[in-house]
């Protein structure tokens, strides 16, 4: 028998303090070419509302649509971990409906685990799903779907009942059997203390360097949009720019009759 390449829910749960790399995509492109390039994790993120389809928030993401972004970056990763985000209204309103829901990305979208929002008020979820073989990455602080209740994308757990609510959270989605947590805006200094505090490895996107790993959408880390991206991301390519000038090059060559040459001639 050969032995799997592949980068397992089981084996990330053991890698706590080994500092995980994430990175978000959504099609098969993007996933081949961050697969290659050794990250472990490739999430599916409802985030693609907003970079890929050009919406305010996450909330109108459906569960079809990350099927099938899902099922493209499935299509594209042969080592890293495959994540889906279970979208908005997909899971909140009962444990059956978050069931099905996260049933369908694995059976339809090949994903290998699921993400889904929220700490103490999701674990009954959470619990029943580790226990029918779904893993659960957990997702506490600014999570994006409560955007309307935190009126903006803004940090969270500022004071101190809101740093214990995310502690509190963070420990009981441990318990209920998560296998990883993302914590996303929060201040340093609780993702260190929740990163202490649960024996699962925590994945940061806007918390700090002490989490176990690091999670970043595609778009601000390869700075595809030029004329913006967030504070606490860091743009490794200005592949946004690059772009801009490609085709501006190639509507010159068109419009010059530079291109096609005779070569780029099918013959
Ligand atoms: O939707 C997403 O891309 C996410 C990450 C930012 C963690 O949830």
């Amino acid at each position: 028998m050969v032995a799997s390449k592949k980068l397992t829910s089981a084996a990330l749960r053991e890698r706590k303090s080994e500092k995980i790399a994430a990175v978000t995509a959504y099609d098969v492109a993007f996933a081949r070419l961050a697969d290659r390039a050794g990250v472990d994790v490739v999430l599916v993120g409802d985030s693609l509302g907003m970079v890929v389809q050009g919406l305010g928030n996450t909330l109108p993401v459906t569960l079809d649509e990350m099927i099938y972004h899902c099922r493209m970056v499935a299509r594209g990763v042969e080592h890293a971990h495959v994540v889906a985000d279970m979208p908005f209204g997909s899971y909140q309103a009962s444990v059956e409906d978050g069931v099905r829901a996260a049933g369908r990305l694995l059976k339809e979208g090949a994903a290998e685990a699921v993400k889904l929002e929220g700490g103490a008020e999701v674990t009954e979820l959470v619990a029943r799903l580790v226990t029918i073989g779904i893993p659960v990455m957990g997702h506490v602080g600014m999570t994006p779907q409560s955007v309307h209740k935190f009126g903006g994308f803004k940090l969270q757990g500022r004071t101190d009942a809101q740093a214990q609510s995310i502690l509190a959270g963070a420990r009981a989605l441990a318990d209920a059997g998560a296998y990883a947590l993302v914590i996303e805006a929060v201040p340093p200094a609780l993702a260190a203390a929740v990163t202490r505090a649960i024996p699962i490895p925590t994945i940061g996107i806007g918390a700090g360097p002490s989490c176990d790993g690091q999670v970043l959408v595609m778009h601000d880390l390869l700075g595809l949009d030029p004329d913006w991206s967030p504070r606490f991301a860091r743009r490794y390519a200005e592949l946004g720019r690059e772009a801009i000038a490609a085709f501006a090059a190639y509507v010159a060559d068109v419009r010059s009759g530079k291109f096609p040459s005779d070569k780029e001639t099918a013959k």
